[in-house]
């Protein structure tokens, strides 16, 4: 049976598997015990009901990122800061030419909503989507018990720099960051600061590499500084990045340490582009009309580098700016 939910969400009963169905606009969301369904008045499609799970989770705490996040080659949605696209097939050359794509324009708050609620009723205990795969439980089978504590952890974004007073603390065993396995020979040491008498406010440091190794979570670039527009989102990765992020902008990336793999491919068509092998110390730009997904064989630091300035989409998008930040 079909219900609004007190936050306005179109949602049912549990199913038999005790999941509950979601609606938004004509797309239909429902679960079992191993996949997630999408339905839209042309389609149908079926997802390993981890892999959406962790690309529904990145797409809630990022409030839907920059431009596109699409979930796999089919289904996903496009920020454009305010309201989202939801799509099917839409940036799929196949579901295209067949004119099975279908696409629906929400406001933010009404799709965010929905999506929570969804990430937290099929979200079974111990299942943690932001975890490695080593490092969490299952995401299958009948209902059993949340997660909430996981699927709301707060997102690091700092106003100015991670350890200023005031600003996002430092991490440590105390506060449930410990090294993780991966990174336990990296040094712990914190730089000394000497500012000038009168400067104490304007100088600051601290260890980037012991923060990161001891982030609890993978495939998530936190904002660790900011000056202006520029905001240095660093992030450890392990295994696959849950999502392929479809660029509205250029994104540089710095590989702070052992190797990543990207799979880059045309943003729209999804036609293979590039194959990118990062090791520690390389530095790429990400096109702006480029979707890229990243493999990482064991937890490797990467730095990216985003332009928040908003007008930046419109630019590129109308061709005042180019889509690559240089020309070789
Ligand atoms: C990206 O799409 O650029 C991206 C997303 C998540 C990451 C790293 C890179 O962890
Ligand atoms: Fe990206």
């Amino acid at each position: 049976m079909s219900i609004t939910a007190p936050s306005g969400v179109q949602t049912t009963d549990p199913n038999k598997h005790g999941y509950r169905s979601y609606s938004l606009g004509e797309f239909k969301f429902t679960r079992d015990e191993y996949f997630a369904y999408v339905e839209w008045p042309t389609g149908k499609h079926v997802m390993s009901v981890d892999a959406f799970l962790k690309a529904l989770q990145r797409d809630v705490a990022w409030q839907f990122f920059y431009g596109i996040v699409n979930f796999d080659g089919v289904v996903g949605t496009v920020n454009h800061y305010g309201t989202v696209d939801l799509f099917a097939g839409r940036y799929n050359d196949v579901y295209r030419k067949a004119e099975l794509d279908h696409q629906e324009n929400f406001e933010t708050s009404i799709i965010k909503t929905t999506f929570e609620e969804m990430l937290d009723d099929w979200t079974n205990d111990g299942f943690d989507p932001f975890a490695s795969p080593t490092e969490t439980g299952s995401a299958f089978g009948a209902k059993h018990g949340e997660n909430r504590a996981a699927i709301t952890r707060h997102r690091v974004t700092a106003t100015r720099m991670v350890s200023i007073p005031g600003d996002e603390p430092l991490r440590n065993d105390d506060n449930g960051h410990p090294v993780n396995r991966h990174f336990l020979d990296v040094s712990q040491e914190e730089p000394e600061k000497y500012p000038e008498p009168g400067f104490e406010d304007e100088i600051n440091s601290f260890n980037l590499f012991a923060y990161l190794s001891r982030s609890q979570v993978t495939w998530n670039p936190s904002v660790v500084s900011v000056c202006g527009d520029s905001l240095y989102c660093p992030t450890t990765e392990e295994y696959i990045l849950p999502i392929i992020h479809g660029n509205d902008r250029v994104e540089w990336f710095i590989q702070l340490s052992d190797e990543l793999i990207w799979q880059v491919e045309d943003r729209d068509a999804g036609t293979a582009r590039a194959k990118v092998t990062m090791r520690a110390g390389d530095v790429a730009a990400m096109p702006a009309d480029i979707r890229h997904q990243g493999y990482a064989p064991k937890r490797a630091m990467l730095l990216v580098w985003e332009n928040a300035d908003p007008a930046l989409p419109a630019l590129i998008s109308s061709g005042q700016l180019p889509s690559v930040p240089v020309e070789l």
